[in-house]
């Protein structure tokens, strides 16, 4: 299969390591990127790819297939209209947009011009969640009683301080950075969510956003989940701290969700199922048996992009089309408002 050409606009925290990943995917030819600030060139010069400060320039000049959007939030829908009137499939990173009627003008323009949208939701590519789903949605457990997730760190004091001093206000807490990404794998494992209640508090960092929320879920098979959320907590219980996909960050190797079915439950990402494999002694008088799964870890960005260029050449539909980032903001934002409001959405 030939090569899809592709560009990438944004060369911050997120583009830089994307465009050294996009490098290493066989299917991806990574021609160009393009950054307002010069100071960007340097990583486009160490792997030979050509610099632009105007991405439009870039994608006037480049014949590309598609893009890599990897600008701040508030730019997704500006830039991906444009890239997509000229005919250019997109990546976009999460979240799709900062409001979902915002999201909808994106997807509309996509459609109008013909071009696929597949939404960064990365960890949808992790092999740890690929086999969750399986179990999960494939009936191993059972019928889906409910699920805990657990994400409890703490975030240092310079994370809030000088230029990122933006993270104390509202947008700026761990709902909206960082619930997201456990809100899209509930989606996908569990399936889709329909009633939100949060409740959410400031005390211990004083910020105008929150630092803690409780969260209760229900989704449409009728399943319940509850979240904690804490990015003040010194913890290892979240999905940095025991999956280890982002090599940055500490991590050891507990669970950070529980799936409850009526025949087993899953512990994640230890891959733990319990269930009893006698029928005539099962209940809480007896041991329960523990099955492992043999896990293959693969790095789930290149896994992602080599799908975004199967999405470009019409191979494989979008596993997280805009429609499907739409859905995940507009939970992750139900569940912002609900902890305002002190109110449950049903959504
Ligand atoms: N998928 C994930 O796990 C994950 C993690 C972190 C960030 N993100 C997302 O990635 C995106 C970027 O975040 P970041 O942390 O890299 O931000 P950042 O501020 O570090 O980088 C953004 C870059 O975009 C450049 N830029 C701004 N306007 C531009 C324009 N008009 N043309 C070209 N370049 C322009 C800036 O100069 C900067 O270098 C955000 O949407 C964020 O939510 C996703």
């Amino acid at each position: 299969m030939g090569k899809v050409r592709l560009g990438l606009i944004g060369l911050g925290l997120m583009g830089t390591p994307h465009a050294r990943t996009l490098i290493k995917v066989p299917e991806c030819d990574l021609v160009a990127a393009s950054d307002v600030d010069e100071k960007q060139k340097a990583v486009t010069e160490e792997l030979g790819i050509k610099f632009y400060r105007r991405y439009e320039e870039m994608i006037e000049k480049e014949n590309l297939q598609g893009v890599i959007l990897a600008v701040p939030n508030h730019l997704h829908v500006s830039i991906g209209i444009a890239c997509a009137q000229q005919g250019l499939h997109l990546f976009v990173e999460k979240p799709i947009a900062q409001s979902v009627s915002e999201a909808d003008r994106l997807i509309e323009a996509a459609k109008k011009n013909k071009v696929r949208i597949l939404v960064g939701h990365q960890r949808r590519f992790s092999s740890l969640v690929e086999k969750a789903r399986e179990i999960v949605a494939g009936g191993e457990l059972g019928r889906l009683v409910g699920v805990t997730v657990t994400w409890a760190l703490l975030k240092p004091g310079p994370y809030f301080e000088g230029p990122l001093s933006w993270r104390k206000d509202k947008g700026g807490g761990p709902i909206l950075i960082n619930l997201i990404h456990e809100i899209d794998n509930l989606r996908y494992i569990c399936g889709e969510i329909d009633q939100v209640f949060a409740l959410t508090s400031n005390k211990v960092r004083n910020f105008h956003v929150e630092d803690t929320a409780s969260i209760a879920l229900r989704f449409k098979n009728g399943a319940l989940g509850t979240i904690f959320l804490s990015d003040c907590a010194p913890s290892l219980t979240s999905w940095e701290g025991t999956t280890g996909e982002n090599p940055l960050l500490y991590h050891d190797f507990g669970n950070c969700y529980n799936f409850f079915g009526t025949d087993g439950s899953l512990l994640f990402p230890q891959m733990k199922r319990l269930y009893y494999s006698d029928p005539a002694k099962a209940g809480w008088n007896y041991p329960i048996t523990e099955q492992g799964y043999k896990m293959v870890r693969e790095d789930p960005y290149i896994k992602e992009f080599s799908h975004f260029c199967r999405v470009v050449s019409g191979k494989e539909e979008s596993r997280t089309s805009g429609e499907d980032g739409r859905r995940t903001l507009e939970v992750t934002l139900a569940i912002q408002r609900s902890g305002e409001t002190g109110q449950p959405i049903v959504l």
